[in-house]
């Protein structure tokens, strides 16, 4: 069965947004278990505008919360990391002014550092992930850092099938990266933009093991409830 991932950042948002401790984060992710998430995602920004490092404390003080924690490539956000010793660590691109995640990992120009930080974090036993645009060429440099994981950036195809365009060349691709990252060794999740119909499209892919969904399954609850929102994307992974 494939895992589904539920990033709670937009708890954080709704929370923030009163500056003061409703809903809380804890709650959200041990709520959001129970339900039957598979593991829980935070992004500890540089500018702390979702979780904070109080958040961060209390999630990893649970062991029963499989937390994979989202960082931007640096030592500083390493040192964090290193700290909180979540389950799982994803690497991904920062940008100050950007609304989300826009991109993938330049591997290209930033393998050195990131290769050190995956060093780190596995010689301290926490599973490493690299956030990255479907193509061959980062799964490759993936490999040959020792990345564990790949997450491949799930943004493109999510707006062509949500405004009903041509998604077929997007789907081949992340196919093709799929099976070849596997054939690698390396662990193939998914994210960005996932709501019920890519996660339908994108489940047909059998080397995609984990799927991280945030803002679509936040959005939906406010109508469904989270226990509904998530017990239907796990239907969907069967
Ligand atoms: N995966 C990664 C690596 C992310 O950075 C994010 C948030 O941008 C997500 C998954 C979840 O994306 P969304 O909120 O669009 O579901």
């Amino acid at each position: 069965m494939r895992r589904l991932g539920v990033n709670i950042d937009h708890v954080a948002t709704i929370r923030n947004a009163r500056a003061e401790n409703h809903p809380k984060i804890y709650d959200a992710a041990r709520f959001a278990i129970k339900c039957g998430a598979d593991s829980i995602t935070v992004h500890l920004r540089e500018d702390r505008r979702h979780i904070n490092d109080n958040d961060l404390k209390i999630l990893v003080s649970n062991k029963s919360i499989p937390l994979n924690l989202e960082i931007a490539s640096n030592y500083k956000m390493l040192k964090a990391a290193l700290k909180a010793k979540p389950n799982f660590v994803c690497i991904v691109p920062e940008k100050r002014n950007e609304v989300t995640t826009e991109d993938g990992l330049n591997l290209v120009k930033n393998k050195s550092i990131i290769k050190k930080i995956i060093y780190k974090l596995k010689k301290k036993k926490i599973r490493t992930s690299l956030f990255i645009n479907p193509n061959l060429n980062d799964i490759k440099i993936s490999k040959n850092i020792d990345a564990d994981c790949i997450e491949l950036h799930t943004g493109k195809i999510s707006r062509k099938i949500k405004s009903k365009n041509n998604y077929n060349n997007e789907l081949i691709k992340i196919k093709k990266c799929s099976k070849y990252a596997h054939s690698l060794g390396l662990e193939v999740h998914a994210g960005h933009g996932l709501d019920y119909k890519v996660v339908r499209v994108l489940s047909k892919i059998k080397e995609i093991k984990e799927f991280n969904i945030g803002h679509f399954i936040i959005g939906e609850s406010i109508f469904f409830g989270l226990k509904k929102t998530i017990s239907k994307f796990k239907s969907i992974l069967k």
